[in-house]
């Protein structure tokens, strides 16, 4: 008989979404979020710190809430939703807040990174004009050693800031958008209108 090394026994199934993808995983079961995510799905972007729910570099989004993922066992994630860094971004560009990071040198050797991003996106979802005290209480338990913090609270600002001028921007566009469909349906009216023809008896005939 042959014996598996513990690590081999995937035991255990669930299907997750996984930034926005189904995702159907097999794994032993005692394993851990973050152990799954890194292990099993290759997603490294999740960061393995104290493993004691400590330092909060393996932040993930669980239905929209930070959650630190090496408390969490996976198997209680069927059905969920998870975002991981590597679905912060949108439509191939970075998310605003990844800009606003690089831009203000609020990563610097990045391990607490991915976890920080993804909680301040939590926060920025849930509050889209946090004041800096809030914007420190939501990052509370992510420790960055290399910043000193400052950093990290003015690029959640910025990213604040240049979300909601992408809003105005949207809401302008569509409010255009929407007075020309408008006028162009207006012309079409009026150059061809519409009219219902009865058929005659010689058309049945
Ligand atoms: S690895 Fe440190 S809190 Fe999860
Ligand atoms: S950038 Fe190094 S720990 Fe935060």
């Amino acid at each position: 008989m042959t014996i598996l090394p513990i690590e081999s026994r995937k035991t255990s199934q669930i299907r997750f979404t996984l930034n926005g993808e189904e995702t159907d995983v097999s794994f032993a079961p005692y394993k851990t979020l973050l152990e799954v995510l890194r292990e099993d799905l290759g997603h490294t972007g999740t960061k393995h710190g104290c493993e004691l729910g400590e330092c909060g570099a393996c932040a993930v989004l669980l239905d929209g809430k930070p959650v630190l993922s090496c408390l969490v066992l996976a198997l209680e994630c069927g059905g969920k939703q998870i975002l991981t860094v590597e679905g912060l971004g949108e439509d191939g560009n970075l998310h605003p807040l990844q800009d606003a990071f690089a831009d203000l040198g609020a990563a610097q050797c990045g391990y607490c990174t991915p976890a920080i991003l993804v909680t301040a996106k939590a926060l920025l979802d849930q509050n889209p004009h946090p004041t800096r005290d809030q914007i420190r209480e939501a990052i509370s338990g992510n420790l960055c050693r290399c910043t000193g913090y400052l950093q990290i609270f003015e690029a959640v600002e910025a990213a604040m800031l240049k979300i909601a001028l992408r809003n105005v921007d949207c809401a302008a566009r569509a409010r255009t958008a929407t007075q020309e469909g408008a006028c162009r349906m207006k012309r079409i009216r009026e150059q061809r209108p519409l009219t219902l023809q009865r058929p005659t008896e010689t058309d049945s005939a």
